[in-house]
């Protein structure tokens, strides 16, 4: 059994990042730049932007955050992200979700250049990668992907199952592994037997906010299991695997917090120095 270490597997990546930046700062005499956009002050986002920040200024991006008050007009925001797109030393743009209501999440997301959409969201990077293009992969999947890699370099023919279908999780994690020529099923709250199409699957990837879903007696022996859920319980942070029952069956497995967070983190620095080499 493996208990995949998300912390250190992230540490490893922002030290090759670190590495990689230097050398680009050598070679353009300038570094990558991450700008994130902030709307309220919602408890999560604020943390989860404050650790992307941190992250990003650790491996030596340039990065800011940019604050709105819940109350920002749609088009404030729309102007902002015109000023990035146009911004040369800007490489990346981040709007963190979810936005307020009066807020048009896709006109926003529409707004962002699909070259700096680190986010990977953009329809024309949602397409790239549905069609095996160069693009950014949203963070989230991707470091599930490189997670799964390194405990299984060869996933051909591999059974896989994705528990949710959101565009920022389900559905980009199916395409990234129909890429590696997994059988991939997407799985979702209308799904007849969930627990009969999780126990044929050898990896299973959850990614659907509700508390410790998936049982022990769901995951088939020496299954790979990937807990992208982040649940604020009575009893603390869990996830969408019932941790204690599925780390008794499975080959390897993800704990919550520890797990996927570090790892999407580091991926949206990786992101970002992709934006810029591309541009360069
Ligand atoms: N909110 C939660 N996860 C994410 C993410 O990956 N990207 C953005 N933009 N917002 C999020």
């Amino acid at each position: 059994m493996i208990l995949i270490d998300g912390k250190k597997e992230a540490k490893e990546l922002r030290e090759d990042l670190k590495t990689e930046v230097s050398e680009l700062k050598k070679k353009y005499n300038k570094v990558p730049g991450l700008s994130v956009i902030l709307i309220g002050d919602m408890a999560p986002s604020q943390i989860y932007v404050r650790n992307k920040e941190k992250a990003a200024n650790e491996v030596g991006l340039k990065s800011e955050v940019i604050k709105y008050p819940d109350t920002v007009e749609e088009k404030t925001v729309l102007e902002k992200i015109e000023e990035l797109n146009n911004d040369i030393t800007v490489s990346g743009i981040l709007v963190q979700l979810p936005l307020p209501k009066h807020i048009d999440k896709q006109k926003v997301i529409e707004k962002i250049s699909p070259s700096k959409d680190v986010d990977g969201l953009h329809p024309m990077n949602v397409g790239n990668l549905s069609s095996g293009y160069q693009g950014s992969i949203p963070c989230t999947p991707l470091g599930c992907y490189l997670l799964i890699k390194k405990i299984d370099s060869n996933l051909k023919g591999k059974k896989a199952v994705m528990v949710g279908r959101s565009n920022l999780n389900g559905k980009a994690m199916a395409q990234l592994l129909l890429q590696e020529d997994c059988t991939v099923t997407i799985t979702h709250s209308k799904t007849k037997d969930l627990k009969s199409e999780c126990l044929q699957a050898d990896i299973v990837v959850a990614a659907v906010g509700i508390p410790e879903l998936i049982k022990g007696d769901w995951i088939k022996q020496n299954a790979i299991v990937i807990d992208v859920g982040i649940n604020k319980t009575e009893n603390g942070l869990v996830g969408d695997v019932d941790f204690d029952e599925v780390l008794k069956v499975a080959k390897a497995l993800t704990p919550v917090p520890g797990g996927v967070g570090p790892m999407t983190i580091a991926c949206l620095l990786k992101n970002t120095i992709e934006c810029f080499k591309r541009s360069n």
